[in-house]
């Protein structure tokens, strides 16, 4: 007989969740383990929960993976998470690949170095073309020094003033041809957007979990969109049921 639970339908699902894993540092001290073991074991967390997205059917998936705040951390930690990511590329891309996985980067690649710069470029290359799920993955990325860079390529450009409108702007980010994030989950119970997707986030609907992103599992995504389904998205308007007739 199963004896599992069953489970509640989703009314309404994101079409983008943007992520921002806080909590390896935490969950590292919590077992007693120095923080490069936390950021492991949140790489290790990445490869379900990204099964997951594409189970209930998300379509867009961003998460903040290294700020350029994050330059300011010892440089042990730094070349650990940089060697991280080479190594995820590395193991993990012919998979990411085979399941239908488009992976694109926001950011900057100035400032990585060569061998990082040449992986992500061929694991964008490979996988341009696959449209299961868009993996964003926000590297060396701040959202104001997004914006900057925006600004300054549209001025290079000598565009007419007259022609910059909000679309525009938006085909100016790194985020270009990406929808909006629907949702953003934070783990380990911090309220801070710390510089993610600044502008994108102008309507995002915002979920605070407080576990640590190590143990943030499939069903705790589960509840996530869950309660996403709950919200009543007004961008500005009233809600529908209180239109008078
Ligand atoms: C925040 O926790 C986490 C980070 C700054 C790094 C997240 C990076 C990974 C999980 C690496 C995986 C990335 C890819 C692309 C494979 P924290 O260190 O701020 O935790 P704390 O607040 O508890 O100290």
């Amino acid at each position: 007989m199963n004896k599992s639970k069953p489970q509640k339908k989703f009314t309404k699902i994101p079409q983008h969740i943007a992520i921002i894993m806080d909590g390896n540092g935490r969950w590292a001290a919590a077992h007693g383990l120095p923080r490069l073991a936390g950021h492991k074991a949140g790489t290790e967390n990445l490869r379900q929960v990204l099964r997951a997205a594409v189970e209930f059917g998300v379509k867009y998936l961003t998460i903040y993976a290294f700020s350029t705040e994050n330059w300011r951390r010892p440089k042990e930690e730094v070349k650990g998470l940089m060697l991280i990511v080479e190594d995820v590329i590395e193991r993990e891309l012919a998979e990411l690949h085979r399941e239908g996985v488009q992976l694109r980067h926001i950011g900057r690649l100035e400032g990585l170095r060569p061998q990082l710069i040449e992986k992500i470029k061929a694991a964008i290359e490979l996988t341009k073309d696959n449209k299961r799920l868009v993996l964003c993955i926000a590297f060396n990325y701040g959202g104001r020094d997004e914006i900057a860079c925006a600004i300054k390529r549209m001025l290079n450009e000598q565009l007419d003033p007259d022609t910059v409108s909000e679309d525009l702007i938006g085909e100016y980010l790194f985020t270009s041809g990406v929808p909006d994030p629907d949702l953003i989950v934070r783990t380990s119970g911090e309220m801070r957007i710390s510089n993610f997707l600044i502008w994108q986030s102008a309507y995002a609907e915002w979920y605070i979990s407080p576990t640590y992103w190590p143990d943030f599992d499939k069903e705790e995504l589960r509840k996530a969109i869950i309660e996403f389904g709950l919200r009543d998205r007004r961008y500005g308007k009233i809600s529908s049921n209180q239109v008078e007739s």
